[in-house]
């Protein structure tokens, strides 16, 4: 009796458990394995491989799940996409499907790869693999931009940016550009200045490129956005149009550029906290400056930014600071509560953490390290 019910106890549970192995295409744990691919900028592609047991697909599912993670089935029809699955498929043997809509699409035949690496159309009902990859420019802000830098020594080599694509990427309207810049704590390089427009000729007009240019026309209501064409004109065009962009270093790096020191993508040392995002400048020392440099450098970084108010208790700045600063046995400004001068005699004190994790008041002008912090849900 006991056994009878073990065994039915055993055919209960073995029995759904192994048809839910393959029972949902859509939320099963693919052993995905991912290839980035360098020629692509980085365009990075997943073989959806599964585990023994694991169940195969048919075209149709495998082009669903794909587009079910935001990515897009891997084509045939493109030299980097067959390059990327002779290494994901053919290498390891496997057979995959590939995206593309054959001459007949009435014959229900559909493009793989076959294990040797070759391109046939076969029956779409098979189970086999496949390879989902990035979509080409689904978000502007996380797209990896081919980014051409151009050192202007007439400005103590403040730093201009052209953020070229490669192909097959998207072009933006005047908004997205300027955003764009201005999460990658830089500005829309303006039309109003006679250095930015001598660096855009360079780098846009030359390779005849159309780039927009920051600045706001007489008639604002006019929708109407500033560019310089192909020819190296400055226009007023319509805003929405997609065309390529030029960020530059902000004014404080400039001045920070003018005193020798390049303004870092490099060497800045972040940490999250409490909804605050904190940035060390920098951990190899490139950057230090006085009490009010460090103020202007965390301002110019883009809207909320600031350094970091040692007596907010709330977000923990203080331990914040502590983790980036004295744990390593560095010594970095924190904010002023006040920043008018209080006390008529003597020379201002400003607020640091020692590398012992003190808390001193010290004179300003001495240039030492700093933390520049932004709350994560300010804009
Ligand atoms: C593909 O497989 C799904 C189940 O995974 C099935 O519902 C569908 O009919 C199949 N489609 C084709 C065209 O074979
Ligand atoms: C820009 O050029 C100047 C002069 O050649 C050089 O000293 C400086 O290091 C350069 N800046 C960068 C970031 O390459
Ligand atoms: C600019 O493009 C973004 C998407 O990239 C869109 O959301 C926005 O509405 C566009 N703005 C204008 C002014 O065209």
């Amino acid at each position: 009796m006991l056994r009878m019910r073990m065994l039915a106890l055993l055919l209960a549970v073995a029995l759904p458990s192994s048809m839910a192995a393959c029972s949902d295409p859509f939320t099963y744990t693919y052993n995905k394995i991912k290839y980035d691919n360098a020629e692509e900028s980085g365009r990075s592609y997943t073989l959806y491989d599964i585990y023994p047991g694991g169940c195969l697909w048919n075209f149709t599912t495998a082009k669903a799940i794909c587009e079910q993670d935001g990515l897009q089935l891997a084509p045939h029809g493109e030299a980097q996409s067959l390059a990327v699955l002779r290494e994901l498929c053919a290498k390891n043997r496997y057979t995959c499907w590939m995206d593309g809509v054959p001459a007949d699409p009435s014959a229900d035949l559909c493009y793989l790869m076959s294990q040797e690496g070759d391109v046939h159309l076969q029956g779409c009902d098979q189970p086999v693999r496949f390879v989902c990859r990035d979509q080409p420019c689904s978000n502007p802000f996380t797209y990896r931009y081919n980014k051409i830098k151009y050192n202007n020594t007439k400005e103590s080599g403040r730093i201009y940016t052209l953020y070229d694509i490669y192909t097959g990427g998207c072009l933006w309207n005047f908004t997205t550009a300027k955003a764009i810049c201005k999460q990658d704590g830089l500005e829309l390089a303006p039309h109003g200045e006679a250095q930015s427009l001598a660096v855009l000729r360079e780098l846009c007009a030359k390779n005849r490129y159309t780039c927009w240019m920051d600045g706001v026309p007489a008639d604002p209501s006019s929708d109407l956005c500033y560019l310089m064409s192909q020819e190296g004109d400055v226009h007023l065009q319509g805003c929405d149009q997609p065309v390529r962009f030029v960020c530059r270093q902000r004014a404080a790096a400039g001045r920070a550029a003018a005193r020798g020191v390049a303004v870092p993508s490099e060497g800045v040392l972040s940490l999250s906290s409490h909804g605050y995002d904190y940035r060390l400048y920098t951990v190899d020392a490139a950057v230090r400056m006085s009490y009010h440099g460090a103020v202007e450098f965390c301002q110019e970084l883009g809207a909320g930014w600031d350094l970091v108010p040692y007596w907010d208790d709330s977000s923990n700045a203080y331990a914040a600071v502590l983790q980036l600063c004295a744990d390593l046995q560095f010594t970095c400004w924190l904010k002023r509560k006040d920043d008018s001068r209080t006390g008529s005699s003597g020379p201002m004190l400003c607020p640091l953490m020692a590398a012992d994790g003190g808390l001193q008041m010290q004179g300003c002008e001495q240039d030492v390290r700093f933390v520049c912090r932004k709350a994560q849900r300010a804009t």
